[in-house]
């Protein structure tokens, strides 16, 4: 008989993983989010005597992940992962913005059990169908003992939630923790752990509490060749209170774009650096120009970063 303590509880917030096409040979021209987290629970057989709970929270593209699915996931999370009975959540996402909800849970939640992000890139009805596999590692990963943190678990990878970065549009493995390296790989249920689970300070729920329509507005802008600074001019115009530049290179800004961050920056709106390069970090001149946190973030999760920062700021 299984421990009581072993149960692990399934959030689905729909994605390709929950996607459906018309013809099975189609993996492209599909529509995400129509199938329920229970029914394609119950489609994994080896799931079969796992004792598993599913609660939609959500049932959307995460293309459209907006701040309060976001509240609201985080907090059906923290409510589960405090069960006493509850080793530990998968949630299933699209993963268009898996790496920035990732991000946000393991800010928001650091917590000490396994919170697990998975999902697909072939929707469940296609011939290729990863869903199931993905999904069947992902409750490996949150039945593991002494697993914990925020991660996403893709193409048998497990990676932390700050590395993790969608680096393809179609390939299967389309996850990687580039510089960092995976946490583990996943092998017929099995972890092989390369290194520590992630580990940080949670902000806890407090920190995003309040309507997230009141929640400051932060905003990215990308520095390219030819780049001007009427973009940002015009958030600012607008009542942006947050801006990451997504620089070349090692966060650099092209003059244009620099003049105008300097004046919203003036104007009191916070201005952070993010590198628009693939991996890597932005690496600070001397010591004395230390880098931000946002200089190891890919520029969404820099967002993330800056975006609760300001939260903290206003409370
Ligand atoms: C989505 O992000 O919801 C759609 C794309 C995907 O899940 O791969």
């Amino acid at each position: 008989m299984q421990s009581p303590e072993r149960l692990v509880v399934v959030l689905g917030t729909g994605g390709t993983i929950a996607g459906t096409a018309a013809d099975a040979g189609d993996n492209v021209g599909y529509t995400a989010a129509q199938i329920g987290i229970a029914q394609l629970v119950a489609a994994i057989p080896p799931l079969a005597g796992v004792p598993i709970e599913c609660e939609q929270v959500a049932q959307l593209d995460s293309k459209d992940m907006d701040h309060a699915t976001w509240q609201h996931l985080a907090q059906r999370a923290a409510y589960h992962l405090g069960r006493e009975n509850v080793c530990g959540v998968v949630v299933t996402h699209g993963t268009d913005t898996m790496e920035e909800t990732a991000y946000f849970l393991q800010r928001v939640l650091a917590p000490a059990k396994p919170l697990v992000l998975t999902g697909a890139m072939r929707p469940a009805t296609s011939l290729q169908a990863d869903g199931p596999q993905n999904l069947l590692d992902a409750v490996a990963v949150a039945r593991e003992p002494g697993a914990r943190g925020v991660t996403v678990v893709f193409a048998g990878t497990v990676h932390g939630a700050s590395d993790a970065r969608k680096v393809h549009p179609y390939r299967l493995d389309a996850f990687s923790s580039g510089d960092a390296g995976p946490i583990a790989y996943a092998e017929e249920g099995r972890l092989r752990r390369l290194r520590d689970w992630p580990q940080s300070d949670p902000l806890g729920l407090d920190a995003i509490a309040g309507d997230p329509a009141t929640w400051p507005r932060v905003e990215i802008v990308m520095s390219h060749a030819g780049a001007s600074g009427a973009v940002v001019d015009a958030l600012v115009a607008s009542g942006v209170k947050g801006l990451v530049v997504a620089g070349t290179g090692n966060g650099k800004v092209h003059r244009e774009l620099q003049a105008a961050l300097d004046r919203a920056q003036a104007s009191g709106v916070r201005v952070e650096r993010a590198t628009r390069c693939a991996t890597g970090a932005i690496v600070a001149l001397s010591d004395a120009d230390a880098p931000a946190e946002s200089a190891a973030l890919s520029p969404a999760q820099a967002r993330i970063a800056l975006l609760l920062e300001l939260l903290a700021a206003r409370s």
